[in-house]
């Protein structure tokens, strides 16, 4: 057995009142890697925690009337029992306001400081007194806040910098001389050519116009940007820069941290830069999954659209959950959540396949053999194809989890659970025993069938926490010694005479039907609950006023053509940071149309999509090229945009009115 070591993290998450199952997608699949690492006899470091400081803290405690301390303690509570729901076994939960913390990124800020990669100057920029942000000119749309598109005041503030720019030639060189290090490739691309390449600029990290943070040690009006705080806890919590440091020592550099798509330059630019001017080793990869999305929005609480893993947990059961999450979506790419497809899901591959298989096998022994596993046995003719099948998986399934790929070592080990179907099929049992010559091949067929449903139970491990251990309660395996992960490898292993207990049905089917209504409604409930809860939480400041237009006639309204169309092809536009071109079908017409959205959309997101056109909009032209209407969008004033889509299918073309 290998005997080294694997450090892995998620991103510290921020305390919110429910985390959804977006959330739950990221630590999840940390898990499974963890859990498999273990397995394969790694010594595992899995870290998670929370991301506790800042202004809406700060600002959500005041309008409670308690401290912000208190305020996360509470939140923080009910974010360790959804870990531990979800049966997440991480060795470590860090806090940013853990001591141990605070004090490592005070000396963290001293040292940076101290080496003259922080310097003090005056942040100067255009400032939104209700978003409490400061833009460059060039992150101004129309000279507006990009955010809530209110008039902003040019403002100065003392701030601490963070030489950044002074790292950028040794970022590219790091990105570029080791591939594995941004994870997917494609995410890589983005960060060289979107930030790398366009010229970093000196950081600000340290604000003065609100309290709930780290106090920089030196100059305690301000308070270290939150950003350089989280990130530090990927070491900090190794107990980096205090006497009792031998985690640090043993474990960094991390081995992979895995982050969502939209953190992944905070933690391959900001984070690097820093570790680069600590004179640290920089960690050895940054994943960047995809988002969970829902009819193709971002799944967020503001949106109502959560979907409560504690509500999908408590109906379907936690592997099932868990399969979901990494079968459904490949990993690196968004996925799109829904009722429908996660009940498809447990209704083929988990009732059917799995624990149907399981349930015939016991089913068959106790029925043929009065529960009996016969060791010494015939051989039927398809028991080579079974066993070949079943004695590769695990180097298959370890290839795939060695890159991240969890859906496709998922696959492989349902290729196995298929495969043992089939052999059923091709033995007949319920033919054999009519047989009394054929008792033997008989035998042999159902412990073949047991064997396999052994390795199985072995490799599903790393993503479901449940159902091996169901398994063997029903094979009566008490000796785990046979069901090691390196057993899988090896077939004959299950003892002479063993004798099966049915039990419970591990993945009871569901009638669709009548559960996605049953569904719909609870999380529903659930969503309302969270956004009642939000509204009681959040200073009443913060509710945007809804400034409306001049009235118009139904005849100025009529003037206004609108259509459905659909994206069939969608690209950047060179040179502008906020522009996409895309070719919309809209009725027998293709229509160029460019929107202020590549902020909020990758092109390739947009393609597919039907959207709203204002079809009879004059064309004009935008950086050099016509752009003939307008896709409608509804945008917030917390940053938020979304596409407006039909919200059925419709042809490209109709007429809204
Ligand atoms: N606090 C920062 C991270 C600091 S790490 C040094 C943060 N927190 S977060 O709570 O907003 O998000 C935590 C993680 O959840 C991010 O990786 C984010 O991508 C992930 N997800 C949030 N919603 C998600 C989906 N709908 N789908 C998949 N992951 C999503 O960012």
């Amino acid at each position: 057995m290998e005997n080294k070591k694997f450090y892995i993290t998620t991103p510290i998450y921020y305390p919110s009142d429910k985390l959804h199952i977006g959330h739950s997608y990221c630590t999840v699949a940390a898990d499974a890697m963890a859990r498999y690492k273990r397995l394969r006899g790694f010594d595992v470091k899995f870290l998670t925690g929370t991301d506790e400081h800042g202004q809406k803290i700060e600002r959500i405690a005041t309008a409670q009337n308690t401290t912000p301390k208190a305020y996360v303690d509470n939140i923080v509570s009910g974010i360790k029992e959804l870990w531990a729901d979800l049966d997440i076994s991480y060795d470590q939960f860090i806090r940013t306001t853990d001591d141990i913390h605070v004090d490592a990124v005070k000396k963290i800020f001293k040292a940076l400081y101290d080496k003259g990669d922080i310097y003090k100057s005056e942040y100067e920029g255009w400032y939104c007194t209700p978003c409490e942000t400061f833009y460059t000119e060039h992150q101004l749309v129309d000279g507006k806040c990009p955010d809530c598109g209110r008039d902003v005041e040019k403002l100065k503030e003392e701030s601490y910098f963070f030489k950044l720019s002074k790292y950028q030639d040794r970022l590219i060189e790091h990105i570029e001389s080791h591939p594995e290090f941004i994870q997917p490739p494609t995410r890589q691309k983005e960060m060289i050519s979107n930030f790398l390449r366009p010229g970093l600029e000196d950081l600000c990290v340290s604000r003065t116009s609100f309290k709930w943070g780290i106090p920089v040690e030196f100059d305690p009006n301000h308070i270290v940007y939150v950003w350089v705080d989280a990130l530090s806890n990927y070491i900090t919590a190794l107990g980096y820069g205090t006497e009792q440091d031998e985690q640090y020592k043993k474990y960094w550099p991390a081995d992979v941290h895995l982050v969502g798509k939209e953190i992944v330059r905070f933690h391959t630019i900001i984070w690097p830069a820093m570790l680069m001017a600590l004179d640290l080793p920089l960690p050895k990869q940054v994943f960047g999954h995809g988002w969970l999305v829902i009819d193709g929005g971002k799944m967020s609480k503001s949106k109502g659209n959560v979907v409560d893993p504690k509500v999908l947990v408590e109906r379907y059961g936690l592997d099932a959950i868990r399969y979901f999450l990494l079968r459904e979506v490949a990993f690196g790419q968004d996925g799109n959540f829904t009722n429908e497809a996660l009940i498809q899901r447990i209704n083929s591959d988990l009732a059917n396949d799995l624990g149907n298989l399981v349930s015939r096998t016991v089913g068959m022994i106790e029925k043929y053999f009065g529960g009996k596993i016969i060791a010494d046995h015939a051989a039927t003719d398809f028991d080579e194809d079974l066993k070949s099948v079943a004695l590769a998986t695990l180097n298959k399934v370890e290839g795939y989890m060695d890159k991240m790929l969890f859906s496709d070592a998922l696959n492989e080990i349902w290729t196995l659970v298929r495969r043992t179907n089939k052999y059923i099929d091709e033995t007949q049992p319920w033919v054999l025993i009519k047989d009394e010559a054929k008792k033997s091949e008989l035998a042999g067929a159902l412990y073949n069938i047991a064997e396999s449903i052994r390795i199985i139970s072995i490799i599903i491990q790393p993503f479901m926490t449940k159902a091996p251990k169901a398994i063997w309660a029903q094979l009566n395996i008490a000796d785990e010694s046979i069901v090691a992960w390196d057993k899988a490898k090896e077939w004959g292993l299950l003892p002479a005479d063993l004798e099966v207990k049915k039990g419970e049905t591990l993945f009871p089917r569901i009638d669709i039907k009548k559960e996605l209504a049953e569904l719909e409604a609870a999380i529903k409930a659930a969503a309302a609950e969270s956004v009642a809860n939000k509204m009681k939480d959040e200073p009443k400041e913060e509710e945007p006023e809804v400034e409306h237009k001049e009235t118009i006639t139904i005849d100025d309204f009529d003037k206004i053509e609108l259509r459905t169309g659909t994206v069939l092809h969608c690209e950047k536009v060179e040179g502008s940071k906020k522009l996409l071109k895309s070719q919309i079908k809209i009725g027998n017409e293709v229509r160029q149309i460019l929107s202020g959205i590549a902020k909020y959309y990758t092109p390739e997101e947009m393609v597919g999509k039907n959207v709203v056109v204002v079809a009879n909009l004059a064309p004009r032209k935008m950086m050099g090229f016509e752009s003939h209407g307008m896709v409608l969008c509804a945008s917030d004033d917390k940053g938020n945009l979304t596409v407006v889509s039909p919200e059925k299918a419709i042809d490209p073309g109709s007429e809204v009115c």
